[in-house]
């Protein structure tokens, strides 16, 4: 395994990562030969048991990212993860959605509306939440255990339920 040392750009690639074990990502990526789409931008990313992450968009981490047991990302319309994030088992971020408006052609044949996804610094998402296509959440933002956030949230905002409200504001 190699090891970066801080700032160091590293181009990882996949359409699709299954991390069985808890182990360095640069370790398996490796074994898996994949060309192009995640960028691990400077130390210690950490993905826990079971995380997946697939999408052609590409997902961008910075420092201190955790991804805990099960989490799945589709980096679809892009994902960007800013430093020192904690992101709860199971949590769900999409990046895309199906198109489905017109009833006359299947939806299966719609495609899909990309729309990126943005996560700043100091964020910590609960277990089990959601996050849907184009959110941002701001620096420092905190988002309960299983809620479904629809919408940006403002830096510093504590967000929690379906769809999220503000349970408050860190001090
Ligand atoms: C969001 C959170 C951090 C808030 O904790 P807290 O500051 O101690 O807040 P409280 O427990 O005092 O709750 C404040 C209010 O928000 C509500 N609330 C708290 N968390 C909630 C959640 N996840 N969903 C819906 N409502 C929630 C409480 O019911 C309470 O409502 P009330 O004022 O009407 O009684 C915490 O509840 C949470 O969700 N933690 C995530 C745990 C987790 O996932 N850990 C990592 C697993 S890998």
């Amino acid at each position: 395994m190699t090891r970066r040392s801080p700032g160091d750009y590293l181009r990882l690639g996949c359409n699709y990562i299954y991390i069985h074990f808890i182990r360095p990502i640069v370790d398996y990526v490796k074994m898996s030969r994949l060309r192009r789409g995640i960028q691990v931008v400077g130390e210690d990313f950490r993905a826990n048991h079971g995380v997946i992450i697939k999408g052609r968009g590409g997902l961008r981490v910075g420092r201190h990212v955790h991804l805990n047991d099960y989490v799945w990302i589709n980096a679809g319309g892009g994902v960007t993860i800013g430093d020192n994030v904690q992101i709860g088992c199971y949590v769900i971020i999409h990046s895309a959605n199906h198109r489905y408006r017109d009833r006359d052609v299947l939806i299966t044949d719609q495609g899909h509306d990309v729309k990126p996804v943005t996560i700043g610094s100091d964020v910590w998402i609960g277990g089990g939440a959601v996050i849907l296509p184009g959110v941002t959440l701001g620096d420092g933002v905190v988002v309960g255990a299983g809620s479904v956030v629809t919408k940006d949230v403002e830096p510093y905002t504590v967000v929690v339920g379906v769809p999220n409200r503000v349970m408050g504001v860190r001090s």
